[in-house]
């Protein structure tokens, strides 16, 4: 998926740290949550496939801060490993750390899931997402080839990565 205009921003102060919340995703959030997502992605999601994702086989959390969306994230339980399907930050929080903090928690999680790794997959020319999740500690694994779509009836390859809990 194609990122929006990222912009660097100063980080946030550790009383704003401590006073976001992560909470599972409810139908309730599905407004907030599609609002951001199209404003992320040149190819977003639909509201059917995040309602498709709320249920026990996957992880969906949104991270609020007093009541205003700050992100979410959305993964998928394997045999003793986490496939995370979608991370995103709403565009005006975007390089404040919270990405991170997302990490962090889907890593807790998914340790306590009994998962060894945590699987993803990245457009190729996502360098700030790809960037993000390198400094994580994610390794590239292989190239999937014309993996998305890329507009024009154009495909792009996924980077596929990984990281050992
Ligand atoms: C990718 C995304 C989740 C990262 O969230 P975030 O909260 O902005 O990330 P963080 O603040 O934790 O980290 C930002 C890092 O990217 C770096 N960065 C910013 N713009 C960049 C760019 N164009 N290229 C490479 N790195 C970039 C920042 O310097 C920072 O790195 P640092 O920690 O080494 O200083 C967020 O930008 C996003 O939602 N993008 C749109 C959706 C998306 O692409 N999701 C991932 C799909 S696989």
């Amino acid at each position: 998926m194609t990122p929006v205009q990222p912009a660097a921003r100063t980080q946030p102060s550790e009383a704003t740290r401590n006073r976001v919340t992560l909470s599972p995703m409810t139908q309730d959030d599905l407004d907030a949550v599609i609002a951001i997502e199209q404003m992320a992605y040149s190819h977003p999601w639909t509201r059917g496939n995040f309602r498709d994702s709320i249920n026990p086989l996957f992880e969906a959390q949104c991270l609020w801060l007093e009541g205003e969306l700050l992100g979410y994230f959305l993964a998928m339980r394997g045999f003793e490993e986490m496939h995370l399907l979608n991370i995103t930050v709403a565009p005006a929080h975007q390089g404040q750390g919270w990405a991170h903090m997302m990490l962090d928690a889907l890593s807790l999680w998914s340790r306590h899931a009994g998962a060894q790794w945590l699987w993803l997959e990245v457009r190729q020319s996502n360098q700030r997402a790809l960037h993000v999740y390198e400094r994580y500690g994610f390794k590239q694994v292989s190239i999937r080839k014309d993996y998305y779509p890329a507009g024009r009836q154009q495909r792009e390859h996924a980077v596929v990565m990984s990281l050992k809990l």
